[in-house]
């Protein structure tokens, strides 16, 4: 069995106990609920090999985190910013982020180019969902959800939230720059829990964090820009801004849809999966073991950023909606 060397299970579940410096943000503890968050003008790359000072810069990426944020807000997705506080500043809900984050590609660039030696530019079909695990060290290297859940790094539940919100966000944000003439090409989100454990959206979504071109001539605008020497960097930044500043855009409230899957526990006699075993021998199904029957119990949600839906939902199906000692329950969640 291997082994990660840190103890991950300590740094999901310890809270920020003391102020921490990031190489482009700093996070101050206000009280047990809310953390100050201050985006500086340094940029990096490189995992901070590369690194700049351009002044202006924390807080370009601070109005396009938050004028996004709020869209994300409104449309239904849990998010961390509890209101601006400075040009260069907001009050958050205090969240230990999970060491996981997630990526989401709709063209093929950066990293997935070359891990793959595909072409830059190419249309992805479906947009793809990746994990990297957070540290510098090593490079914040590709991850396996599969081994990072195995690992307890995340929950194979804050997995699944992971994918259905970040691929939400996608289709909000894509649509949006769509309409200001620019491509969302790939971006990275960060998720971290409040200390009842309710999964938010963290961090930024900032032209530090995505890639975006211009629909057209597909001209970077991001930190590309940096990486790779093609200089005006903050001019790419600013115009991101500048043309969503000229279309109003309302996203959709979401609608989740949350089912219980309630089943038999295992040994539980279940006549009606019985019937149904006998039917399909009968219509020569070979090999059959065992058959089980349950319900769905399928609840559509309008606003679920507004309340703890999981934890609710949860306690209802241990204490109404299942009866314990002889079934079990599982929870599926999808935007409808
Ligand atoms: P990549 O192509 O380098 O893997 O990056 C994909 C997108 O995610 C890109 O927009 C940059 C962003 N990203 C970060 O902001 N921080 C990270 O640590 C990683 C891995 C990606
Ligand atoms: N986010 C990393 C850094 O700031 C890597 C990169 O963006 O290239 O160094």
């Amino acid at each position: 069995m291997v082994h990660f060397k840190r103890d991950f299970h300590i740094v999901i579940l310890k809270m920020i106990e003391k102020n921490y410096k990031g190489k482009v943000k700093d996070v101050h503890l206000i009280d047990e609920e809310s953390v100050r968050i201050v985006f500086h003008d340094q940029i990096t790359a490189g995992d901070g090999d590369k690194k700049d000072l351009l002044k202006g810069k924390g807080k370009l990426n601070l109005d396009l985190t938050y004028k996004l944020f709020m869209i994300l807000d409104k449309a239904g997705i849990p998010q961390h910013i509890l209101k601006r506080d400075s040009d260069n500043s907001i009050i958050a809900k205090n969240l230990s982020i999970l060491p996981v984050e997630i990526v989401v590609r709709n063209i093929v660039a950066g990293s997935f180019a070359r891990r793959y030696g595909l072409t830059e530019g190419e249309n992805l079909k479906t947009p793809y969902v990746e994990f990297f695990l957070k540290d510098d060290k090593l490079h914040d290297p590709l991850i396996d959800s599969n081994i990072a859940i195995k690992h307890n790094l995340i929950t194979s539940r804050q997995r699944d939230l992971m994918v259905t919100y970040a691929l939400q966000v996608n289709k909000i944000v894509s649509e949006y720059f769509k309409l200001a003439g620019m491509l969302l090409v790939d971006f990275k989100l960060e998720f971290g829990v409040d200390k009842n454990g309710v999964l938010f959206l963290g961090d930024e979504l900032s032209a530090d964090s995505m890639r975006v071109w211009d629909i057209e001539t597909r001209e970077k605008l991001d930190k590309d820009r940096f990486r790779k020497d093609l200089g005006d960097v903050l001019q790419g930044y600013k115009s991101i801004l500048d043309r969503l500043e000229k279309h109003d855009f309302e996203a959709d409230r979401l609608n989740l849809i949350v089912k219980v899957l309630i089943t038999p526990k295992k040994g539980v006699n279940n006549p009606a999966g019985d019937v149904i075993h006998r039917t399909l021998n009968n219509l020569g199904v070979p090999s059959i073991k065992k058959v089980n029957t349950g319900k769905i119990i399928s609840i559509l949600i309008d606003n679920p950023s507004t309340f703890d839906w999981i934890e609710k939902i949860d306690n209802a199906a241990i204490q109404i909606l299942t009866n314990p000692l002889i079934e079990q329950y599982e929870i599926k969640f999808s935007f409808d």
